[in-house]
Parts: C-alpha cells; sequence; structure tokens
C-alpha cells in the first residue's frame, strides 16, 4: 500500500528516494512519483517525476532527466481517491512551491476542499491529498510566510482522519517537515542528513537508527537538525533504536514467483519460528508474560484476512487444551459495534505485517474499553503494532513479499499453538509428558510439510481443472474449517476464481443449490473424529454430480474413484494437522494462478500491507 520517502542531505538524494520506495514496492501500489529541490542551485525550484508503472520506470525517467536534489520527496500509491493515474500520483503541490506526499485517508476532504476552492484555489486531482497541498500553501502565506513546521501544523489541525504526510517547500528549501496520525512515521538518522519513511525498512541503504514518530507528532528536518514536537507542539525527544536488517533474502533465487518460494519457504520458516523453544512457558510471549498471562480467564482475538483465519483455529485450540474461552473478531467490524469489554481478558492482535490499519484501530479501541492485557503476534519486529502491546510473539517467517499470505499464516499457527499450550500449562491441564508429546509434534511439522510439499505434481493436476472453472466451493470440519476459509481466500484473490468456504454441515442449508458438475469442491479431510460426517456430507456432493476434491491423509479410507479425486498427506498431525493441511491449498491457488496467467505477486486491486480504513 501507500509508503512515504523523504530526505534533507548535502549530496544528490534522488537515488535514495527512488532505492527507499523500492524497498516498499511489494506492498502493493498503482502509482509512484517524487519531488525534490535543489539547495545549490541559484533558484530552487520543484522538480515532479510521477508514473503509473513499475518504480524502474520513475528511476529511468530521473535517469534521463539527469534529475539532482538535496531535498525531496518519493511515494508509492495506491488508490483510493481517484483512479491511478498520472495527474493523481503523489507528490501533489500547491502554487509550484509546496509538495506534498501523504498515506492514509483525509475524511473531512471535501469540506475542506470547497473551504480551499473559496480561497480561489484550483483542484487539478481527485485526491484527499491535493487538499493537504493547498491548505499548507494557504496556511503558510496567511502567517506571513516563514515557517513551514507552523504551516503543516495549522493545516493538520483541521484534518479529521489518519495520516502521515512528508511536506518541502521552494520557500524553504533545506527543509523536510513530517507529521503523523494514525499511519506510521519514523525519522532517520544519517551521517550528516535526515530521513522519513513509512517504514524503517525503506532507509535500510542510508540508516539502521530510527525514532518513531508517535501520534500527532510533526518532525522538522534540516540536513543538520532534527525537531520533533508532540500533539500539543511541545519539544520532544523519540528514542533512537537500531533497526535490524532483515536476515531474510528477499531475492526470487530459482523461483518464479515470491508466493512459490514463500511456500516452500514454510519448513525453514516453522523451524525458525520454533528456534529456542524447549520448554512452553509464558517466558515465550516476553517477561511481562509470567506475571498476565496467568491472571488471564479469557481471550479475544483481533485480526483481518488470512491474520484472521489464522485466529479462527486459534480459537479452537485454546479452548480445547486450556479450556478458556476464546473470541475471535474481524478487526474492522470489533472498532464500531458495542462490545462488552472484560478487563480480565487477552486481547490478541495477530498480523503478518503489524501495519493494518483496521487491526490498529481496533487494539486502540480495546484499550479505550479498559483492556490492558494485550499481546501481538507479529512478524515484523519492527512494526507499529509490536511496539503497542505489552506482549509480543514474532513469528520468524522472514521477508514476506507475496501480496497473498501464505509462510506468516502457518508461523502465526505455531504461535497460536505455543499460546494455546501455555495458557494450559498455567491452568495446570497440560502434564509433563503432553508438553513433551506436543514439542516432538512441532519439531517434526517442518518434516511433515516437506511431505505435504512434495505432493506439488499431483496438485499442478488438479490446478489444470480449476483453471477452467468460474467458481469452486471448499469444505472443512472443526479446526479445518478456518482452512477451508484461507484455501478459499488463496484462490480467489490470486487467481480471481469466486471461492467460498462452509463448514461441511451447513451445505444442506443452502450452498448445496450451487452444487452441480460444473462446480468443483474441495474438501479437508484429515483422518480426525469429524471424518465419518464429513463423508457423510460429501456424500451430498456426490450425489448432485459435484466433482470433489479431497485432501486427506493417512487412513482416512478415502480412494480416488469416478468424480472424487484423492491427494493424501503420508501422516495424521492431529490438533496440529490445519498446518500440513493448509500447504496443498496454497499450492492450488499458486498453480492455477499461474495456469490462468494473473500476476500471482501483485493479484490486482490489493495490496500487501493495508494501512488504510
Ligand atoms: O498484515 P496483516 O496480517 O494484518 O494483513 C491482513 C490481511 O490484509 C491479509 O492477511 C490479507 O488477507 C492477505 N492478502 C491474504 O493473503
Amino acid at each position: 500500500m501507500c509508503g512515504i520517502v523523504g530526505a534533507a542531505s548535502a549530496r544528490n538524494i534522488v537515488p535514495l528516494l527512488i532505492d527507499g520506495i523500492r524497498r516498499l514496492e511489494y506492498r502493493g501500489y498503482d502509482s509512484t512519483g517524487l519531488a525534490v529541490i535543489d539547495t545549490n542551485a541559484e533558484v530552487p525550484v520543484l522538480a515532479r517525476l510521477v508514473s503509473t508503472a513499475r518504480v524502474a520506470d520513475l528511476a529511468l525517467q530521473a535517469e534521463s532527466l539527469r534529475l539532482v536534489g538535496t531535498v525531496g520527496i518519493s511515494h508509492t500509491r495506491w488508490a483510493t481517491h481517484g483512479a491511478p493515474t498520472p495527474v493523481n500520483a503523489h507528490p501533489h503541490t500547491s502554487g509550484g512551491e509546496i509538495a506534498v506526499v501523504h498515506n492514509g485517508i483525509i475524511e473531512n476532504y471535501e469540506a475542506l476542499r470547497a473551504k480551499l476552492q473559496m480561497q480561489g484555489y484550483l483542484f487539478a486531482t481527485e485526491t484527499d491529498t491535493e487538499v493537504i497541498a493547498h491548505l499548507v500553501h494557504s496556511h503558510w502565506h496567511a502567517a506571513g510566510g516563514g515557517d513551514l513546521r507552523r504551516a503543516v501544523e495549522a493545516a493538520i489541525a483541521e484534518f479529521h482522519g489518519a495520516y502521515a504526510i512528508a511536506v518541502i517547500s521552494t520557500r524553504e528549501p533545506g527543509r523536510l517537515v513530517g507529521a503523523r496520525q494514525g499511519s506510521p512515521l519514523v525519522v532517520g538518522y544519517g551521517e550528516d542528513d535526515h530521513f522519513l519513511a513509512s517504514d524503517a525498512a525503506a532507509l535500510l541503504s542510508v540508516t539502521r537508527r530510527v525514532a518513531y514518530l508517535e501520534e500527532g507528532d510533526v518532525a522538522d528536518l534540516r540536513r543538520e537538525s532534527c525537531v520533533i514536537t508532540d500533539a500539543h507542539g511541545e519539544r520532544v525527544e523519540r528514542g533512537i533504536v537500531n533497526v535490524e536488517a532483515s536476515g531474510a533474502s528477499v531475492e526470487l533465487g530459482p523461483y518464479r514467483h515470491f508466493m512459490q518460494k514463500e511456500i516452500f519457504e514454510q519448513p525453514r520458516a516453522v523451524s525458525d519460528t520454533l528456534e529456542g523453544v524447549a520448554v512452553i512457558g509464558p517466558h515465550l510471549f516476553g517477561p511481562a508474560a509470567a506475571h498476565i498471562l496467568p491472571q488471564v480467564d479469557s481471550v479475544l482475538i483481533l485480526a483481518c484476512g488470512t491474520s484472521y483465519y489464522s485466529s479462527l483455529v486459534a480459537k479452537q485450540w485454546i479452548e480445547s487444551l486450556a479450556k478458556i474461552p476464546c473470541a475471535v473478531e474481524i478487526a474492522s467490524e470489533y472498532r464500531y459495534r458495542d462490545s462488552v469489554p472484560s478487563p480480565t481478558a487477552l486481547v490478541i492482535v495477530v498480523s503478518q505485517s503489524g501495519e493494518t490499519a483496521d487491526t490498529l484501530a481496533a487494539l486502540k479501541h480495546a484499550k479505550s474499553l479498559g483492556h490492558t492485557r494485550t499481546l501481538t503476534i507479529c512478524n515484523v519486529p519492527t512494526s507499529s503494532m509490536v511496539r503497542q502491546t505489552e506482549l509480543t510473539y514474532l513469528t520468524r517467517a522472514g521477508v514476506e513479499v507475496g501480496v497473498a499470505s501464505t509462510k506468516a499464516f502457518t508461523t502465526q499457527l505455531i504461535a497460536h499453538f505455543l499460546l494455546a499450550l501455555t495458557l494450559a500449562k498455567l491452568r495446570h491441564r497440560l502434564p509433563i509428558e503432553d508438553e513433551a508429546n506436543w514439542l516432538r509434534g512441532l519439531r517434526h511439522l517442518p518434516a511433515a510439510l516437506q511431505s505435504a510439499l512434495a505432493l506439488e505434481p499431483q496438485v499442478i493436476a488438479w490446478a489444470e481443472q480449476f483453471a477452467k472453472k468460474q467458481d469452486a466451493l471448499f469444505l472443512g470440519r472443526g479446526i479445518h474449517y478456518p482452512i477451508a476459509l484461507e484455501g478459499a481466500l488463496k484462490l480467489k484473490e490470486i487467481s480471481y476464481i469466486h471461492a467460498e468456504a462452509y463448514p461441511a454441515g451447513e451445505l444442506k442449508h443452502g450452498p448445496l443449490a450451487l452444487v452441480d458438475s460444473s462446480m468443483p469442491v474441495v474438501a479437508i479431510a484429515p483422518n480426525d473424529a469429524l471424518l465419518e460426517k464429513l463423508k457423510s456430507n460429501l456424500q451430498e456432493v456426490r450425489a448432485r454430480g459435484g466433482e470433489l476434491y479431497v485432501v486427506a491423509d493417512l487412513d482416512s479410507h478415502l480412494q480416488s474413484s469416478e468424480g472424487i479425486h484423492v491427494i493424501r498427506l503420508p501422516e495424521h498431525a492431529g490438533l496440529l494437522s490445519p498446518v500440513v493441511h493448509t500447504i496443498p491449498l496454497q499450492l492450488l491457488a499458486y498453480h492455477t494462478a499461474v495456469i490462468r496467467g494473473t500476476d500471482v505477486d501483485k493479484p490486482r486491486n490489493l495490496a500487501k500491507s493495508v494501512t488504510v480504513e
């Protein structure tokens, strides 16, 4: 989704503005742009470039124009207000003097636009961001000029909504001003320069030393100075931290797509996530957990998308192992409904990126309701979410580039299982021999995932059939229903085939009407207590001519026959079986999308990190 980079330096910053947004490319975007001022020029002018192609195109344009600048801003845009056209691409400018890049949404932009139009400002774009440029311009001139920070402060005082912005002006050419509310923004400290970015990862080629701005902060940067003020205009210090560069490679290597690479990285990702887990206990979730977790008597999990589906598995594990009630809510729904807070509940936010706006807002809402016991399960150690909860479990999936989440999902499942075991142990429900057995089962998972990946040729044969379809149904029961949901999400997300998932018992209450010979039905059928019930559901499908694609495992006693295609995982993983059953469904979505020729890693309309509401 949208990404911001800014720099104030004595050297030419065009290459690093481009390198910074290139590092954010994987999050998804549909246009890109930059604006720079050369402070060494006799007359500082604003140079702006945009592209609706890739960042590489912006780099080519900058190169062919021999663009040079010492202060500047760059951006990747994921369209919200207005189509992804060159005119709507950021930066947006006002009076040829002010340039702005913006993440988030200004909710009252229409009222502000009307007010600015009355003042004579002409609008060239459909964006909410252009309002920011004109508003800063208007405040700068109204104050008689001379203070870009004050003009930005006056402008943001009029905004409703979430934003991170970076602003430059030819009137004060050495200055770069950033502000944030609801969207992340960091200040980077270089040798002899200062930077802004929406994600510290964007700055890794120039600095690892960053300070995370807090809600309402304004950062006033020059090459040689950095002044941060808080929401009340008071000067504040925000601690500088050293960001670790990710050890994981973001190179494609021998793979055709990042999603394929990430699917095949799962045995490694799971074993990395389990590294150092020698004994089950609160210590796994941070130093404060020994005090907090024993007091927990219920759990509320908030998440979106794939992270929500992993959390649905968590609910079943927590309730069956620890016997603690667990509710799971879609973050974007939770924050807007009246709920009944329980002060003794543990609120967990689950997110690959740790930047999902809906999940961050849900956490804020939970805190506003009095929830104080909070845990983040996340894959990005430097993310906003990790810094906002008392407890943390970091999954170690490594950088996930494909928009369709894969290894983040399976490693989240590991974190959830460890939490369920920990809560069970604290409630004296985990005998020592069970703990040893579960730890053995977890350590065996990488090998079990490897065996599941070896089924790829059989899954490709299925994908050849799916690629011709318009719709698909996914069925699962118990802990495998969320896996059916995840399989359907993966398929629709990257192959654009309409897919829905149901608990198999629900079939006869409606969806069975959809089943005919053109409807492929995927069933997750491990050898568990629900297998016999599931088999009856599958008969219901077969009797209507539905074509069945069954992911079974050892001893499921299901054979391929007319209209029934069975892929068998070589072993049964018990309660951990959702982790293993996910693999064939990821491969099915991947190969179906490849056959259909879609943009697998960057599916249309979607972004990796959803930083707007
Ligand atoms: O970064 P998060 O886990 O918070 O992201 C939540 C969803 O946006 C994400 O899981 C989305 O559903 C994926 N594209 C699914 O593959």
